[in-house]
């Protein structure tokens, strides 16, 4: 019920950026129609039984349907944008059923019971331009272009700022992941096993697996130290020492990107964990326009070797760990991206609505949010610490092996590591943290 109004209240306005965005789009790449196609259901190879679906993102862009293959919409400027869904007389599987809603009124829609029926309604394809996966078959009813990379990066552009709908859709996600994360923790601290976590969590939120915004990682003790974690042991270990979860719910096709970790134990790896909690927060305020991601990025790469100074991890000062490189081995991931219709959403190192791309800095190789931070995007800030077996190892064959005290990392190997991890909105008024609000 809520769901639906904010989704009322905001759609008109979201539509109304939509039509522009698209309309302008097609006038700058000189097309004259768009087809975007949802796609279709896959099957394992040599067998019947499906994948499952999850409609392409420029689909989703447009239409808030993520059940719906083989289904397609027709955008033309000037015209209300025509919905091709594809209903089936079929009893074998669940068809995609079409009740009122917020964003119906906002499309002509019409039924197809055949696949090949969509070709119908394209008229001349000359001069359109397709969206989405092709295959042979679309491939023989479309003769524009397809994917054309121009017109992508136009419209990835304009996905970085969000709508109030938009951001209004990311920010139920995180209120129902919050339900999640409680429940999720609740169990660990139960010493429930993986796999019972993931179940808590994923009852709390009331979504299937298909439905959350991206595999859930629920990682408890050593296997927190797999960045992405997606195995679900069903017994629970002799001792239980840490939970990381990176889990989260989506809403209407937009995703939240949440880590939460738990200690079992008071002690060394509790208080990394509160002194993370504090840089996290710190990196989150520093999150104002006009500030570049990059700088964050580097300014996380040099507090975390400061928490691994004052708990005594690191003998050597956390400015020499930066500079010998000693400190990536702990943080081998960035601080963030951006978040919206995909969990990694585009347009992080674009330049401008061209495509032009910015320069990679060769230093620093793994940074792909090169932007500047401007209002109404949203990002994730989400700082590790991590004790990995494979880095620890060439740590410990290094020549920085004596700068480490290796009796503290036996203690914490078996932890695993440290994520926490925000989704925060970008406002002229500064950061507004999404996850915070909500839990
Ligand atoms: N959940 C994937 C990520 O944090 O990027
Ligand atoms: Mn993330
Ligand atoms: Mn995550």
């Amino acid at each position: 019920m809520r769901k639906q109004c904010f989704a009322e209240r905001y759609y008109a306005d979201h539509f109304s950026h939509l039509q522009k965005r698209y309309d302008r789009a097609l006038e700058n790449h000189r097309i004259d129609k768009l087809l975007v196609y949802s796609g279709a259901v896959k099957t394992r190879f040599q067998d019947d039984l499906p994948y499952p679906f999850f409609p392409a993102a420029q689909f989703k862009a447009i239409v808030p349907l993520i059940n719906a293959p083989e289904s397609w919409v027709i955008w033309q400027a000037g015209n209300k944008p025509i919905l091709l869904l594809y209903q089936p007389e079929d009893y074998w599987h669940v068809v995609p059923q079409l009740l009122e809603s917020y964003w119906t009124p906002y499309f002509t829609i019409v039924s197809i019971v055949e696949k090949e029926q969509a070709s119908e309604f394209f008229g001349d394809t000359q001069h359109s331009a397709f969206l989405g996966e092709p295959n042979r078959h679309i491939k023989e009813w479309i003769a524009g272009q397809y994917n054309p990379e121009p017109l992508i990066a136009e419209l990835n552009w304009h996905r970085s700022y969000k709508t109030l709908y938009e951001q209004a859709c990311i920010r139920e996600a995180n209120k129902t992941s919050s339900k999640g994360h409680i429940a999720a923790r609740q169990a660990f601290y139960h010493r429930a096993s993986e796999l019972d976590i993931a179940l808590a969590f994923q009852q709390a939120c009331q979504q299937s697996e298909e439905m959350l915004a991206y595999p859930s990682i629920v990682a408890v003790n050593q296997h927190a130290a797999i960045l992405h974690y997606w195995g679900r042991d069903s017994s629970v270990p002799g001792r239980t020492h840490s939970l990381l979860i990176d889990a989260a719910a989506s809403c209407y096709g937009y995703a939240a990107d949440i880590t939460r970790t738990y200690s079992f134990y008071h002690g060394l790896f509790a208080d990394l964990i509160t002194a993370l909690d504090r840089v996290q927060r710190e990196l989150v305020s520093k999150h104002q326009v006009g500030v570049r991601y990059f700088d964050l990025n580097v300014l996380a790469l040099h507090k975390i070797p400061v928490i691994l100074e004052d708990a005594g991890v690191l003998k050597m000062s956390a400015t020499t760990a930066v500079e010998c490189g000693v400190a990536g081995h702990f943080l081998p991931h960035p601080l963030g991206h951006f978040l919206g219709l995909q969990v990694h959403d585009v347009g992080a190192n674009q330049r401008d609505a061209s495509g032009a791309l910015i320069d990679i800095d060769p230093n620093y190789p793994r940074f792909r949010m090169l932007r500047t931070i401007e209002p109404n995007q949203v990002v994730t800030v989400e700082p590790g610490i991590y004790f990995i077996e494979p880095l620890l190892k060439q740590l410990q064959q290094g020549k920085h092996r004596n700068a480490i005290d290796w009796a503290l990392v036996a203690q914490l190997r078996s932890c695993g590591g440290i994520r926490i991890e925000d989704n925060v909105l970008i406002t002229e008024d500064g950061p507004q943290n999404l996850t915070r609000i909500a839990m």
